[in-house]
């Protein structure tokens, strides 16, 4: 990709597994343009990023601005990127509900929003209701633009930090295991997660998803191509069982519009309660990017293989390293 602030990833300092140049991190608009080398030193800054958080604080971004333009609701994503980007000593301006409180109320484009707030800051959050939405922002960009989400498109960051915390929780990232199970058409972190496991020797994924939100063939065929091992199941319990993460995720009410009928088709099918704990092995972990609603029942929260508020946690830290890799070089 291309643009006025050049390609996303441009050749720079550090070295890979190999030795190699690592490139250097600009935008982040979609989970392929990481490879395992550029992961592990993500996660290596992550890390760093841990400590920064429990001991001394950082400034290494001091007098920085970052701009986070939501257009869709968020908790996690934005206020991780706004806590992550304080934290290193940056500051932060912001606009959420951007549909509404921003000129796009007015009619602007998006691209001209970019332009504008390109002059503002040093760096973009953006999170927008159309999946090609980061792409287009970094193309006509004078600064960073990071995804936070384009519709059911992709969600990169989160992708990263799923993978992040998969290493965390067990151990490894080569040959493992994973159930995507819940609304796989219209999620976005699914998606990209795909892309990113595709990346490690031997993974196996099952898809357990209503008919109407199986994962799209765009998936499929990318992971066909790359030799990955994938099947479906309706047997979310069968699953449990084979797996070291179930990944759940949430029937997504706004993707359906008025289309009542499909979700209503759609959800309640594949609940993750403590008849499914049972039958997990006792180091497999429960992994949700969240927000719930009713597809992890509360009483699963105490079981320590439920990881996903550890999940959302660790957000914290690859986003920190994330912003300091950008702005400050890897
Ligand atoms: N996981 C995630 O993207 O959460 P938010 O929608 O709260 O940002």
């Amino acid at each position: 990709m291309t643009g006025a602030a050049g390609p996303a990833l441009a050749a720079g300092h550090g070295t890979g597994e190999k030795g190699d140049p690592l490139p250097v991190l600009r935008h982040i608009v979609e989970a392929q343009q990481f490879d395992r080398a550029s992961m592990a030193r993500i996660f290596a800054v992550a890390r760093e990023m841990e400590q920064v958080v429990q001991h001394y604080g950082s400034n290494i971004l001091n007098r920085r601005v970052m701009a986070t333009l939501f257009y869709e609701p968020s908790t996690r994503t934005r206020l991780s990127f706004e806590s992550a980007m304080r934290r290193l000593g940056g500051e932060v301006i912001t606009t959420e509900s951007a549909q509404e409180f921003s000129s796009a109320a007015k009619g602007e484009t998006l691209e001209d929003t970019i332009r504008i707030v390109g002059g503002y800051a040093d760096i973009i959050v953006l999170r927008h209701f159309e999946s090609d939405a980061s792409r287009r922002a970094a193309s006509v960009s004078s600064v960073p633009v990071i995804s936070a989400g384009d519709g059911p498109g992709q969600h990169p960051t989160q992708a990263l930090l799923d993978v992040y915390t998969i290493e965390r929780e067990i151990g490894r990232l080569d040959g493992i295991s994973i159930a995507l199970v819940g609304d796989l058409a219209n999620g976005r972190t699914v998606r990209s997660l795909c892309y990113l496991l595709a990346k490690f020797d031997s993974p196996r994924i099952y898809f357990v998803a209503p008919e109407v939100v199986r994962m799209r063939g765009d998936i499929k065929g990318y992971l066909d191509r790359h030799g990955i091992r994938w099947e479906e199941s309706d047997d979310l319990g069968a699953v449990a069982g084979e797996v070291d993460v179930i990944y759940q995720t949430r029937i997504q009410r706004e993707r359906f519009g008025d289309r009542v009928q499909e979700y209503q088709q759609a959800r309640g099918h594949y609940i993750v309660d403590r008849a499914i704990l049972e039958r997990m092995s006792a180091d497999a972990i429960v992994m949700h990017p969240l927000p719930r609603v009713d597809e992890i029942t509360p009483d699963v929260d105490q079981d320590p293989r439920a990881a996903y508020f550890r999940q959302a946690h660790n957000g914290l830290y690859v986003r920190m390293a994330l912003l300091r890799m950008i702005l400050a070089g890897p």
